[in-house]
């Protein structure tokens, strides 16, 4: 018989529908109620391989990939001695991370895919967090040289900017509020704020963006292919419009392309790889806006910077690289290595020192991206 360890686990398993997100739910044989996969711990075994072990017994899901929801486990009551129990997602990923126990996508990062489809930013900033994810607030300055380039150039005193994969919209946070991406961190980690029910979350965040009224002069619209994390961020205020579109499928509809007709310029963080030069060319396609788009060394912007040349642009990239977040795992840092080694990219003081890191690439029509880049190599780092 197996030892038993103080710590119980209670699994949701799940799976992403085009209708949404399903839950299941087992009925007890024993008794009139309904319940998620739950099990107690082995000595010696991880929360995440008892959920792992549980999941595939009781639910015959044979590899789930299983992650927690929470950051600390709860405690059981009338249970001596003492024992927690820890609340975790299950869901029947393809490819899993033997460490983490999180599935790996194509490219072999750990797919952080659950994230971007809640309803609000806490797992978000929860789980990110964990892993250092840098890469907005090192582009900040970045995004604000080009606004004030694109304003000197083209006398457009309220330049519409949009955030190509804008997730929560935490670009435009840190353009609109004087916030630190360290600060949203703590703020939606922290025990108040985990406690706080949607609508109060949703009204402290109002707050926060009335509280800079006045400094607006700038117009954000997100494209994201989720449409929880666009509301969000459009109720909260710290984007005014959305498109939710996956632009890898299909064209804009009419009311997509009147919004995307409007736009002076394109950022974009962590979202080049997931979207591709098919996306960029179709938002590209109506005004002709200047880009700038901070890409993990793994991706190549070769592609986009070809089919945005057919468009008419130019394409330059800025000098440096720039952190975007370490590796969740030694098994990712492993694969990725991999995949540098492959696209003839040399990873040794870099992405060997456990972070994964970006280029920024700037695209405008007409010539003169070498002249903007040039400007953007003069940023200081935040
Ligand atoms: C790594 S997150 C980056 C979020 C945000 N830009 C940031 O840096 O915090 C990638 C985002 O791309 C979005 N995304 C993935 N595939 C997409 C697609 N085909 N079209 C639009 N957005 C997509 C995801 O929903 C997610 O919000």
């Amino acid at each position: 018989m197996n030892d038993r360890a103080a710590f119980q686990v209670l699994v949701l398993p799940y799976r992403q529908t085009a209708q949404g997100t399903e839950f299941a739910l087992f009925r007890r044989a024993d008794a009139d109620c309904w319940q998620g996969v739950a099990g107690g711990g082995e000595a010696g075994k991880s929360p995440l391989q008892a959920a792992r072990r549980e999941t595939a017994e009781e639910a015959g899901l044979p590899h789930p990939a299983c992650r927690t929801g929470l950051r600390s486990a709860l405690p059981v009551r009338g249970r001596t001695p003492p024992c927690t129990a820890t609340l975790l997602l299950a869901s029947q990923g393809s490819t899993t991370s033997k460490e983490t126990g999180m599935p790996l996508d194509s490219t072999g990062k750990i797919s952080f895919d659950h994230i971007y489809a809640e309803p609000d930013p806490r797992s978000f900033f929860g789980t990110l967090g964990q892993v250092d994810y840098l890469i907005p607030q090192l582009a900040k300055p970045y995004f604000s040289k080009l606004i004030e380039e694109y304003r000197a150039e083209r006398g457009v005193a309220e330049p519409t900017v949009l955030d190509v994969g804008c997730s929560y919209g935490v670009n435009a946070v840190l353009q609109r509020c004087n916030v630190t991406i360290d600060q949203l961190y703590d703020y939606y980690t922290g025990p108040d704020v985990l406690a706080l029910d949607h609508e109060a979350l949703l009204a402290a965040d109002r707050g926060r963006v009335r509280s800079h009224a006045g400094t607006e002069d700038i117009r954000f619209i997100g494209l994201d292919n989720s449409g929880p994390a666009l509301a969000y961020a459009q109720s909260a205020g710290f984007i005014d419009a959305t498109i939710h579109a996956d632009l890898e499928q299909d064209d804009p509809t009419p009311e997509q392309q009147d919004l995307l007709d409007g736009v002076d310029l394109v950022i974009s963080t962590g979202c080049v790889g997931y979207v591709t030069d098919k996306t960029i060319a179709r938002v590209a396609h109506g005004s002709r806006p200047w880009m700038a788009h901070f890409v993990l060394r793994m991706f190549s912007y070769d592609p986009v910077a070809a089919r945005l040349a057919e468009l008419g642009y130019q394409s330059a990239g800025v000098d440096g690289v720039f952190r975007q977040r370490r590796f969740a795992s030694a098994e990712e840092q492993t694969q990725i290595l991999d995949k540098l080694s492959s696209a003839g990219v040399d990873p040794e003081g870099l992405e060997t020192d456990g972070w994964l890191y970006a280029q920024l690439y700037i695209s405008r029509p007409a010539g003169a991206a070498t002249e903007l880049a040039t400007v953007m190599n003069a940023v200081s780092p935040s």
